[in-house]
């Protein structure tokens, strides 16, 4: 896993003031969007301003990624031939069907004139049409080769493609769909990125989703907007309780009486090895001490 997903937010590539917002933003990643965000009217101003605000100085995300408009519309092969030079982590690429349509990607950014030394960006698939969930595995499997290392599911377009209701009773008509894609994400070795929640008002309701996606083995939540970032930090970061049992669980295996020992009682636990595994895990994804921490979300403004 790429470090640090937890909270990876869209920015519509054609809002001049959501653009403007996005280096000062704390999200783990954003991604600003070409695609379904932007109209067809817009989408030659919104590349230029794309353009302007990834080479903003002082960004505060963590990862900077632009999500491109597919290749066979009008607009996919201009976005790629633009971005693959430029100074991101990720291209993200929409409705990925087939390891061949990255494969397309690759061949067209290695005619991008790339900047000596810097290396190209690294592919995210958006996985959000039947055809992508069932050719995943193939896709996934082809992951080194096409320098590909995440996968984010589009549930609103997943959810009408498939004529189902994505959204009530606990995603329960996704629940499939979801659950395939961390398999195969965990499977290949790639991070896991839950859908978007819309309601971007209702904070109780995502926090519910973002916790259900946190369950179903995802790394971290697309998002829509800015008041999503911290509860997303927040649900995808390991709590204080995990830390702290980490720590026992490391803390245990390190004394003398355990040396060697590949299962042992801890608190009436059984814990092995693996959970070791885990807890050490866990322990080296935090920031060391004396970091400084990120910066807070700015509070909505309207
Ligand atoms: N990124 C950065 N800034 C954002 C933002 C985002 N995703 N969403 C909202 N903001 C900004 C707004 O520009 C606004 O700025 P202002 O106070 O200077 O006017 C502020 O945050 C408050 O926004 P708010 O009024 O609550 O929402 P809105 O009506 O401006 O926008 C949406 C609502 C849904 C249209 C907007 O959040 C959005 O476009 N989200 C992303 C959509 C997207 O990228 N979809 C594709 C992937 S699913
Ligand atoms: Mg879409």
């Amino acid at each position: 896993m790429t470090p640090s997903q937890r909270s990876v937010l869209f920015v519509p590539g054609a809002n001049a003031k959501a653009l403007s917002k996005a280096p000062s933003l704390n999200a783990d990643a954003i991604i600003i969007d070409l695609e379904d965000a932007v109209s067809p009217a817009q989408k030659q101003m919104a590349r230029t301003a794309t353009l302007i605000t990834i080479t903003q100085p002082k960004w505060q995300a963590g990862k900077k990624a632009v999500r491109v408009n597919a290749l066979h519309s009008q607009w996919g092969n201009g976005d790629v031939l633009a971005f693959a030079p430029e100074m991101l982590d990720a291209l993200v690429i929409p409705k990925v069907e087939s390891a061949a349509m990255l494969r397309d990607v690759r061949r067209l950014m290695a005619k991008a004139r790339l900047v000596p030394g810097r290396p190209a960006p690294a592919l995210w698939a958006m996985i959000e049409t039947p055809r992508g969930i069932l050719n995943l595995e193939d896709i996934a499997a082809n992951a080194t080769e096409l320098g590909l290392n995440c996968l984010i599911i589009g549930t609103n377009d997943l959810a009408k493609a498939l004529r189902c209701d994505g959204v009530s009773n606990n995603r329960e008509a996704l629940a499939a769909h979801l659950s395939r894609v961390v398999l195969i994400a965990r499977q290949y070795g790639l991070t896991a990125l839950d859908g978007v929640y819309n309601a971007f008002d209702d904070a109780p309701g995502f926090a519910r989703e973002a916790k259900q996606g946190r369950r179903f083995g995802f790394d971290g939540k697309s998002l829509i907007h800015p008041s999503q970032i911290d509860a997303a930090n927040q649900v995808f970061g390991p709590s204080a309780a995990q830390i702290s049992r980490a720590k026992a669980i490391v803390r245990a295996f390190a004394l003398k009486k355990n040396a060697g020992k590949g299962v042992i009682n801890l608190d009436g636990e059984m814990i092995e090895r693996l959970h070791w595994h885990s807890a050490q895990t866990l322990l080296d994804s935090l920031p060391a001490k004396g970091a400084k921490p990120a910066p807070r979300a700015r509070k909505k403004t309207s």
